[in-house]
């Protein structure tokens, strides 16, 4: 029994530590649950939000313009419009699963990388955020994940174009709630 327990501490530590917990699956990996209506549909949510369109944006003409004003010849393939319009830009290819360009920004971008909780975030979720998954229950703790984009820099990469974060009107625009159970 304390092998057991043990074996189960080196294995969570493990999990949190390496590569593995940098893992992405992408979205349709989440959607196989996510997608119902009792469970809030968050996909159906993301998908018709503009998160979803995020690396479309980048072929607009608008984009043509933002990207001339920095020098930058093609934004759908320049890391300073990809950082912030995509997912997991800057992963190792064998490290991205699911994901792809033009999703956009997808769940894992505010989430965190899903291999390593998606399997325990449902009925453990402090063992999911050990696993990687990133706290957002708290406004602080999410409104820091969104100001990694809205405003910049990302990973060093200033945004061409920064508007302001308008903080809870910004939560609403997003907002894919699980339904609150009748008591
Ligand atoms: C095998 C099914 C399954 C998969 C795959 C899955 N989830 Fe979940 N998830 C659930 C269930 C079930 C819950 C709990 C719903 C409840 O308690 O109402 C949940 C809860 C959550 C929560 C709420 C956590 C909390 O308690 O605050 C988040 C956030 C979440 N999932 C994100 C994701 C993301 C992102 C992915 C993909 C990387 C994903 N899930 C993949 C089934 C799944
Ligand atoms: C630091 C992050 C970041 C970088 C880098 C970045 N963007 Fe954006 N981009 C954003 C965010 C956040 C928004 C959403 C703006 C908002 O509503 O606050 C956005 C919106 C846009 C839009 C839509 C604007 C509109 O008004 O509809 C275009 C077009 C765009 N970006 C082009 C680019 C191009 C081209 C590049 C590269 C030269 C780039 N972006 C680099 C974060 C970034
Ligand atoms: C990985 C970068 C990234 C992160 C993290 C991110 N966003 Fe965004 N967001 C964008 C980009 C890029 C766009 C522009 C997409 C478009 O115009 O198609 C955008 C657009 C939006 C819009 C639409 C604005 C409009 O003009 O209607 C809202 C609202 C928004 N984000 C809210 C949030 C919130 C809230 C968070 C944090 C919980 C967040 N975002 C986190 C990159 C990001
Ligand atoms: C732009 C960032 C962002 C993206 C993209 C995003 N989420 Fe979320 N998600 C959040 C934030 C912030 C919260 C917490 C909101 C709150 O509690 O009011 C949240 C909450 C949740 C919850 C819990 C809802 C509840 O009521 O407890 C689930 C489940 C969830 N997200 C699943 C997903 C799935 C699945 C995807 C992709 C299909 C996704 N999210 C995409 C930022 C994001």
């Amino acid at each position: 029994m304390v092998h057991r327990h043990v074996a189960i501490t080196l294995l969570v530590l493990a999990c949190a530590c390496c590569a593995w917990a940098e893992s992405y699956v992408g979205p349709q990996k989440c959607m196989a649950c996510h997608n119902s209506p009792d469970i809030g549909d968050q996909y159906g949510a993301w998908s018709s939000s503009k998160h979803a369109r995020a690396y479309d944006v980048l072929s607009s003409s608008k984009a043509a313009s933002v990207a001339k004003s920095v020098g930058v010849s093609d934004p759908l393939k320049d890391k300073r419009c990809l950082t912030c319009h995509t997912t997991a830009y800057d992963v190792a290819a064998a490290n991205k699963g699911g994901v792809t360009p033009d999703q956009g920004v997808s769940c894992e971008a505010c989430h965190g990388p899903g291999a390593a909780y998606t399997s325990v975030h449902m009925r453990d979720y402090k063992g999911g955020l050990a696993a990687g998954m990133v706290s957002l229950r708290s406004r602080a703790d999410a409104e820091r994940v969104c100001r990694r984009c809205h405003g910049g820099p990302n990973k060093g990469i200033r945004s061409p174009h920064s508007k302001a974060f308008k903080g809870e009107k910004y939560f609403v625009k997003i907002a894919h709630p699980r339904p609150r159970k009748a008591k």
